[in-house]
């Protein structure tokens, strides 16, 4: 007896991959099934199959899925969802001309968003937190990283990690936590960046790993953010208590970061706008993902990372949105997935699979996230598409119909009739 099918499908997607990411060609072997079903028990995926090999008379419920496509939940391993206040204004310097690296230098950017969070209760946080998850699920995200940073003093990271871990009792997106104490020295300590490092590691660090309150490191590596030697102290202490390490790396200026995430054996490294060939064939060596994300360069008005480049050369390439409020406001996957076909020459295959597989493997859940294979989590998505490639070619528009999370319907798209 099954808890739930879908019957009937179109298209099914199952991007069945075992439990590893996907490189090089295998990127467009998109496991396509037509006329298929899906079977979930448990909350886990209990049949993959032709739709006339399982019997929907003996499910709790059946939902035909005839001229659609169902997909595994999109998994989003970058976000920075929890923050306080909007920053409208730098939106507008910077259609007017200014760079984000110029309102940065200014006194704005991060330590903007820092002054608003480190003024926000945890109830405030919380709320506004909600909201985006709410848009993140609405677009198809059933898990959502989501990092610190905009606390950057010792009260305000450990608020902005209990916050990420209240979220995972409140909402039905599976939650990722990650600890970004070393985002940008905050502006008041300025003069005082030995004493902010000292603190992130003799401190922040030490409390995260004995509260259990994030998965991982991360660290932006980046002229005005963090140094490469920085970086690499915060990491091994990081790794010695027992986190896990992704890294912001090669975003505005070619620094080393990927050559660094690939030393630390970083989970993924994020942005690579500027990867070196050194750093691409350090990263292939050390199994790390390479996470692209076209919302930053289409909202900064750059231009876009290389993703011809790394996926030729063999590595695992995933995408994911960046949410967050400087340097891309959307928590909407199926337009990354738009703009990485559009502005990055990925195939529609391709995409796919560096939304769902590859970014499970960057939070390393490829065994049990990912792909709609037997034994994995019931984490799927149906879209009002006749084929998976609509989804991306009509952009713009939401297509999702129903998402299942670990089994349950948990958003049902209904229009009533007039
Ligand atoms: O991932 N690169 C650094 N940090 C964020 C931007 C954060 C902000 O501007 O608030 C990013 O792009
Ligand atoms: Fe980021």
């Amino acid at each position: 007896m099954m808890d739930l099918v879908f019957y009937n499908i179109s298209q099914l997607v199952t991007v069945a991959s075992g439990d590893s990411a996907r490189a090089g060609s295998a990127m467009r072997d998109v496991g396509l099934l037509r006329d298929a079903a899906v079977g979930i028990k448990d909350g886990r995926i209990a049949y993959v199959g032709p739709s006339d090999g399982i019997d929907i008379s003996d499910a709790d419920r059946s939902i035909s899925a005839m001229g659609k496509t169902v997909l595994p939940g999109l998994v989003d391993s970058h976000t920075h969802l929890v923050f306080a206040g909007a920053r409208e204004e730098e939106f507008a310097r910077r259609i007017a001309g200014a760079t984000y690296a110029e309102i940065a230098a200014s006194g704005g950017g991060i330590n903007t968003t820092v002054k608003a969070t480190r003024a926000a209760s945890k109830v405030e946080l919380t709320e506004y937190a909600l909201h985006r998850l709410d848009s993140c699920l609405a677009f198809g995200a059933t898990t959502v990283e989501i990092k610190s940073g905009y606390g950057l003093d010792f009260e305000n990271e450990i608020k902005m990690l209990e916050v990420i871990s209240e979220l995972r009792d409140l909402h039905v997106v599976e939650i990722v936590p990650t600890f970004l104490g070393a985002h940008t020295i905050p502006f008041d300590y300025k003069d005082r960046r030995e004493e902010y490092l000292r603190i992130v590691l003799e401190e922040m660090l030490p409390e995260v790993a004995a509260r259990s309150l994030a998965e991982y490191c991360d660290v932006f590596v980046e002229k005005g953010a963090f140094t490469l030697e920085e970086a690499r102290e915060i990491f091994t202490r990081a790794r010695g208590l027992g986190l896990k390490v992704r890294v912001h790396a090669d975003q505005i200026t070619a620094g080393g970061g990927s050559e660094l995430a690939a030393s630390m054996r970083a989970s993924s490294a994020d942005h690579l706008d500027h990867i070196s060939d050194a750093g691409i064939a350090q990263m292939k060596d050390a199994g790390t993902v390479a996470t692209l994300l076209p919302g930053v360069s289409l909202f900064l008005g750059e231009p876009f990372p290389d993703a011809r480049r790394l996926i030729e050369a063999g590595l695992p390439v995933a995408i994911a949105t960046d949410a967050n409020p400087g340097s891309c406001m959307s928590e909407n996957m199926q337009l990354m997935m738009s703009l990485a076909a559009l502005q990055m020459r990925m195939t529609m295959e391709e995409i796919i699979v560096a939304s769902t597989i590859n970014a499970a493997a960057a939070l390393d859940r490829a065994a049990t996230h990912g792909s709609i294979e037997v034994g994995k989590q019931a984490d799927l998505l149906m879209f009002d598409t006749p084929n998976y490639q609509r989804i991306l070619y009509h952009y713009g528009v939401n297509h999702l119909t129903t998402v299942v999370k670990n089994g349950r319907v948990v958003m049902e798209r209904h229009y009533a009739s007039a």
